[in-house]
């Protein structure tokens, strides 16, 4: 055959077609919406008579400060609005506190959710707590996984709970193709402290008294923080070993060198690499202390390469949370409106593998969990389990 006939005859490769097109949004749109904001009335639990207080800040889109007070507002709850000129306030600023404690439902966008002695506390009495750090952008309802249902993401929690040993000291243990070698030791009474909190045992709506969950639903529980101690940070938890994270928040594109992050116990004790990126880890880091080791993603459909604002939330991605001596000018640089604070930085595993004593909790990257026959079974209630559990978004 002459060459020219081929070109005459065969399709130019790029418009060969072997796999479906994507949904139409006309078609489609309309139903993924309304599955969304399902999840998105169950997250936000607010009974008739709470007294909603929403911390927010200037960069959050205020359609979705509209959305939840159009929802109080349905069930017979107020809303007051307190704004700080940003999501870095590290505590409770001295003024807010006596809003704070008049509520008894809390949305917020502020770094110190989590981690400030009133919030505990007030949660503790009973406050119910919402973080949107990953709803800030009222478009973002149209998205995969967003309609993702959130009692799946539940189920992926309290699968993986159930792999922890019970009533016995184990080690979670933490490694990869690089290299990684790191263990955190559980008693039998951190691991029943930790797997009480509501996000372990997959309450993803914040309907429960001093609940504490995020929307989207993607920032599964952590696989080990302070809930294991009570949150009494003056407590040392036993760990040690080295990470070697691909990527970490605020950089561009994932490491081409093995960096090596070394642990004494909960602190950063040396940074091993030549390039640059090793240079500022090294500057970031030495000192630090691990507070989330490691978050863990649990919904299907959070995209797998997203890392920015705080780690992929992919099932079985992992990024561990470390609390910094001090401000790092190379945050204050590259991310200037970054929702967390310059003084934490999250590194940032995609293929960990995870072992809870001899139990495995994450195989290179794959939650486990995404197996189990009663997790299986429940997707498929929603779907085709393998399309809803087991195709990640990029
Ligand atoms: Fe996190």
């Amino acid at each position: 055959m002459h060459a020219t006939d081929t070109a005459m005859h065969a399709p130019a490769a790029n418009n060969w077609v072997g796999l479906p097109p994507p949904a139409n949004p006309a078609l489609v749109g309309t139903r993924n919406y309304f599955q969304a904001l399902d999840n998105f009335t169950r997250v936000f639990a607010i009974r008739p008579g709470d007294r909603v207080l929403f911390l927010a800040d200037p960069l959050l889109d205020r359609r979705v400060i509209d959305a939840v007070n159009g929802l109080a507002q349905s069930r017979g709850a107020s809303m007051r609005i307190y704004m700080e000129p940003s999501t870095r306030v590290t505590e409770v600023p001295k003024n807010v506190q006596a809003l704070l404690e008049d509520a008894t439902f809390v949305v917020s966008t502020w770094f110190c959710s989590i981690i400030d002695p009133l919030c505990i506390a007030l949660r503790r009495k009973g406050q119910r707590w919402v973080k949107i750090t990953y709803f800030r952008d009222l478009d973002l309802l149209h998205t995969a996984q967003a309609r993702f249902p959130i009692d799946i993401v539940g189920a992926l929690c309290r699968a993986t709970a159930a792999r922890y040993p019970k009533e016995q000291d184990f080690d979670l243990h933490f490694s990869d193709v690089r290299g990684s070698d790191f263990r955190i030791h559980f008693t039998a009474e951190m691991c029943r402290n930790q797997l009480s909190t509501n996000r372990w045992r997959g309450q993803m709506t914040a309907e429960e008294d001093g609940a504490y969950v995020h929307y989207l639903p993607t920032h599964g529980p952590n696989l080990w923080d302070h809930n294991s101690v009570k949150n009494d940070t003056s407590r040392q938890t036993q760990m040690s070993g080295v990470l070697y994270p691909q990527w970490a928040i605020g950089f561009a594109e994932p490491f081409k060198e093995r960096i090596g992050v070394f642990f004494d116990g909960e602190y950063v004790s040396r940074v091993e690499g030549e390039s640059d990126e090793a240079v500022i880890l090294r500057e970031m880091l030495v000192g630090g202390r691990m507070i989330e080791g490691g978050g863990c993603g649990f919904n299907p459909k959070a995209p797998r390469h997203t890392i920015y604002p705080a780690g992929s939330n992919a099932p079985g991605a992992l990024h561990f949370g470390i609390d910094l001596v001090k401000p790092s000018d190379y945050i204050r640089r590259v991310m200037p409106d970054w929702e967390e604070p310059p003084v934490h930085m999250d590194l940032v595993m995609l293929d960990a593998t995870v072992k809870a004593g001899e139990n495995l909790l994450i195989d290179q990257g794959f939650l486990c969990a995404l197996r189990d026959p009663e997790v299986v079974e429940l997707a498929a209630r929603y779907g085709d389990p393998i399309e809803l559990l087991e195709v990640p978004v990029y």
